[in-house]
């Protein structure tokens, strides 16, 4: 039986990808090189550290150990400065809702993302009332793929990770909720999340009759 959901954060309850694009688009810049938002498909679900990798990659830059994290704090420190200028505007459609109906159905309700600045988000949005856990990048030490934010999730709320469905759009993300055995719905396009056991284009296309309906959906 589902007795609680588990979100991701960025691109299913707020869209701070664009955040994320400006800032890492402006540290590129300044290390003389650009990339495409094609390119920055790649970063979304992907940790601070590990998207710093790639972009430089993509610049052909190489950095030291020490400069890496100097770098990876100067694009934080820009992303901080938007996201705290957020508005409970900047909720997707339909995500306040859900989380109310489902609280309101009784199930438990976390948060299961790779962001370290995922409270300052919540809270300037208005919806850290909302969720009875938070797990993010500040408590885990593996990124997804690996399932670790998902099962901390779980088990903060004291569930089983077959009792508990995530939400997620990235394909990393679906990859690691399948990983930690739990059910999952994909966000975004079908085409991409090719693994989910379903895909809604935003949680204002979800209700509790597909949740449920999940249970017997069987799909690995
Ligand atoms: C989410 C986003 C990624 C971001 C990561 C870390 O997974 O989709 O684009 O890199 O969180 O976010 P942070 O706020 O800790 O830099
Ligand atoms: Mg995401």
């Amino acid at each position: 039986m589902i007795k609680a959901c588990i979100f991701d954060l960025d691109g299913v309850i707020v869209d701070t990808a664009v955040y994320h694009y400006q800032a890492w688009k402006r540290l590129a810049n300044e290390l003389g090189f650009d990339f495409t938002e094609h390119q920055n498909e790649q970063l979304k679900g992907v940790s601070r550290v590990r998207s710093l990798e790639l972009i430089l990659g993509w610049g052909n830059v190489t950095k030291t150990t020490a400069e890496q994290t100097e770098l990876a704090t100067r694009k934080n420190k820009w992303y901080v400065e938007m996201i705290n200028r957020m508005q409970p505007s900047e909720i997707l459609p339909g995500a306040k809702e859900f989380l109310q109906v489902a609280r309101a159905a009784g199930l438990k309700t976390a948060l299961g993302s790779a962001s370290k600045n995922s409270a300052t988000i919540l809270e300037r949005v208005g919806l850290l009332p909302l969720f009875n856990a938070i797990v993010d990048g500040n408590h885990v030490t593996a990124s997804k793929p690996d399932p670790e934010v998902f099962l901390k999730g779980a088990e903060a709320l004291g569930l089983n990770p077959v009792e508990c469905v995530v939400f997620e759009d990235a394909i990393a993300g679906v990859q690691a909720a399948k990983a930690g055995g739990m059910k999952v719905v994909g966000i975004g396009s079908p085409d991409v999340l090719t693994a989910a056991d379903l895909v809604i284009p935003g949680l204002h296309e979800m209700t509790l009759e597909k949740l449920q309906a999940l249970n017997s959906v069987q799909k690995y």
